[in-house]
This record gives structure tokens, sequence and C-alpha cells, in this order.
């Protein structure tokens, strides 16, 4: 009788041990296999906290930032007009080819129709009106920072 019993005893604690290693391991598994679904825990983490996470301010907010007057993203000027020119000037080259030039509106209409006639510039329809007002108001030969044209001045002729 006495064999037996404790025969039982030790089966009984050694299935309670493989148990207890089998449940430690499915509890692993459980987990291993959350974090595979949900890698950032979402189910752990307060609304609030997500609900900012998703309301993350998108790139495209600060895409048509005006800052002092000047279109950020491209440097125009941000007067009446600008975004025609944006959205026309800007696609096959840098604005800084437009900003960094000086013309008198003939010159610019010269510039356009010249694009067009070689560089594939569409036609702007009524928008070259708008370009135009718009380059030759705010990218105008400076008057100022060049000197006046001399004046009274005696000439005389070169001989040979
Ligand atoms: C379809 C393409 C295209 C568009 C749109 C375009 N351009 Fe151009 N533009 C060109 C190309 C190509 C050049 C030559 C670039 C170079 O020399 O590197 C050029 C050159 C220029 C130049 C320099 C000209 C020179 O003599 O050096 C100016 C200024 C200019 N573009 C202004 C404008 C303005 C203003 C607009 C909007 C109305 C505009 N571009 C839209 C293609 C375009």
């Amino acid at each position: 009788m006495e064999p037996e019993h404790d025969f039982h005893k030790s089966a009984r604690a050694v299935s309670g041990l493989l148990a207890m290693i089998f449940g430690f391991f499915l509890v692993i598994a459980a987990v291993l296999l959350y974090v595979m679904i949900d890698p950032g825990m979402t189910a752990f983490r307060s609304e609030p906290e997500l609900a900012q996470q998703q309301a993350a301010p998108p790139a495209e907010d600060d895409f048509d930032k005006v800052e002092d007057g000047i279109h950020v993203r491209t440097g125009f000027v941000a007067e009446e007009g600008y975004m025609t020119v944006v959205n026309n000037c800007t696609n096959c080259h840098s604005a800084l080819l437009v900003t960094q030039n000086r013309m008198s509106r003939e010159s610019w209409e010269a510039t356009i129709r010249w694009m067009q006639q070689t560089q594939n510039l569409w036609d702007l329809g009524k928008n070259e009106e708008i370009i135009l007002n718009y380059l030759a108001t705010y990218y105008a030969p400076e008057k100022k920072g060049r000197r006046q044209n001399l004046q009274d001045i005696e000439w005389y002729v070169l001989e040979n």
C-alpha cells in the first residue's frame, strides 16, 4: 500500500509541475502573439494618448506657409496672384530662376513666349494676365540701387 501511495503522490507532483511549465509557455506564447499582432500595444494606451498620436499635424499644414509676406516654400512675395505664379512657374525649374530675375512686363512676356515656343510651357490662358501683372509689379527692374544716368557730360570725339 505504502509504495503505491508514494507513486501516486510523486506522479501528481510531476504532472502538476508539467502543467505549470506548460501554462508558463502558453502565457509567453500568447504575449508574443499579441505583440506580433499589435506592436504598438494600443490596447494598453489611454484614449487621449492615441488620439493625440493620430492627430499629429500633417506636413501639408506648412506647405503654403507665408512668413513676413514671403511664401516660404518658393520665396515668392505673397501678394495678389502669387499662387497662380507658384502653380505655373515652379513646375519645371526652381522658383529661384524666377525670383532672381528683374524684368519689365515686356521682358517677362517675352520670357514666357520663349518658354512656350522652346520649353513646352503651356498656354497660360487667363492666368497670363495675372502672372504678368504680378511679375511686372514685384519683379520689376529695380530703379534704386543703380546709379542715375549721367547728365551734363561733355563728350569728346576719339581720334583715330
Ligand atoms: C514647361 C516647363 C516650364 C514652365 C512651366 C516654366 N518654365 Fe521657365 N524655363 C523653362 C526652362 C526649360 C528654362 C531654361 C532653364 C535653364 O536654362 O536651366 C526656363 C527658364 C526660365 C527663366 C530664365 C530665362 C533666362 O533667360 O535665363 C525664367 C526667368 C523663367 N523660366 C520664368 C518662368 C516663369 C515666370 C514661369 C511661369 C509663367 C515659368 N518660367 C514656367 C521651363 C519652364
